[in-house]
């Protein structure tokens, strides 16, 4: 049986019946491919936060995986207009590469023969293109050439973007979920680290594992579950069909807000809120601080893993010291990286076994099965 024939055969079950997919899902070149076309190829991709784009000008590039197994490199920008705007981050002459890393720019110049464009993606001119023509035999007119752009979106702080230039809107699919997260405002998070891993597993299993609210007690007894086992404060919620949370919450736990926060109120100045947007954006959510992954494939056993952390306005101002501060956030989220890492390389390691885990999961998986249920909704003829 194929593994999409095998997909779709556990499609649809109720959650009590839920399973691990196939673990030919985490070795199959032919998933992969179509999860790049399918998935990556039309869904919206997280590229940032509009808090790394402050000012006019203001760009960032950004990889997206394609179905020819390379990287699609795109600009997001500032606009004049102060809108976030993405493109090709390539010339429309001869394609050169225009920009790397990050930075401001007023007009984008080609490093090649430079040509120039304004931030709206509109071409200004060429230099020695007098003698130049349109198809038409009309005289170059640099009005009739722009750098293709992308769908963008700005949803809570991030920017998304799509590879389907007929992208359905993304916000109105993440009402519900903007419902729970909005009253963060997490928008105005500060960054404080960004960083690039890349792990040898495949990119669904960190996505599940994210969401596993399962392998906290576990995993992270010396971490997350240092002060002790909060398993019994965690909530699951169904997912949709592009997105799913979960949220702890402990009664006589500590107000995790500062006191300058007035947004947050009640109990959700105590909930941390852990959410996935389908298919390669995951976010932990505090009222303190926010970690944040985009998960991109680099192969069926490879993942590309580009995270940042980000504190509250709020709590940064209320610390003595923000750089320690920072530091013991960090050296937390660091921590639960190096006790995730061995387990979800280790899954992936063992996927050449021809006979798949067949047992039930838990309760607590329900975020998996959620995001198990898109891909096999997604990936098979049940969509
Ligand atoms: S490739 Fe950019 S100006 Fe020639
Ligand atoms: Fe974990």
């Amino acid at each position: 049986m194929s593994i999409f024939d095998e997909l779709a055969d556990g499609w649809g079950k109720p959650f009590a019946q839920a399973r691990m997919l196939p673990l030919e899902a985490y070795r199959s070149d032919d998933l992969l491919q179509s999860e790049l076309t399918e998935l990556f190829g039309n869904d919206w991709l997280c590229v940032g936060r509009t808090a790394d784009l402050a000012e006019v000008g203001d760009y960032l590039t950004a990889e997206l995986p394609t179905a020819s197994g390379g990287n699609r490199s795109v600009i997001v920008l500032r606009a004049e207009d102060g809108e976030v705007r993405a493109f090709d981050n390539a010339c429309i002459h001869r394609g050169a590469q225009l920009l790397v890393g990050c930075g401001n720019e007023a007009r984008i110049t080609c490093p090649y023969h430079a040509w120039v464009y304004r931030l709206d993606g509109t071409l200004v001119g060429g230099p020695y293109m007098n003698e130049s023509v349109e198809v038409d035999g009309s005289p170059f007119d640099p009005s009739q050439h722009h750098l293709v752009g992308l769908p963008t979106e700005v949803w809570e702080g991030f920017i998304f973007v799509s590879q389907n230039p007929n992208a359905e809107p993304l916000a109105p699919e993440l009402e519900g979920l903007a419902d729970v997260v909005g009253r963060y405002e997490m928008q105005g998070y500060v960054r404080v680290h960004e960083q690039i891993d890349v792990w040898n597993t495949n990119w669904k299993l960190l996505v599940e594992n994210f969401m596993d609210a399962y392998h906290i007690f576990k995993v992270h007894k010396d971490s997350f579950a240092a002060d002790g086992d909060n398993t019994l404060d965690t909530t699951m919620y169904p997912g949709t069909g592009s997105w799913a949370h979960h949220r702890v919450h402990h009664d006589g736990g500590p107000d995790l807000a500062a006191a300058d926060n007035t947004h947050l109120v009640g109990d959700w100045r105590k909930t941390i809120v852990l959410a996935a947007v389908f298919p390669g954006f995951v976010v932990q959510l505090q009222p303190d601080w926010l970690w944040f992954l985009r998960i991109t494939p680099l192969g069926t056993g490879q993942v590309r893993i580009a995270w940042q952390v980000a504190v509250a306005p709020e709590t940064l101002a209320a610390q003595s010291d923000p750089t320690a501060y920072t530091a013991d956030v960090l050296a937390l989220v660091n921590q639960v990286n190096s006790e995730d890492h061995p387990v979800v390389e280790g899954i992936r390691a063992g996927v050449h076994r021809p006979q798949s885990p067949g047992a039930p999961l838990s309760y607590l998986e329900r975020n998996v099965w959620d995001f198990d249920e898109y891909i096999r909704t997604r990936l098979t003829s049940r969509s």
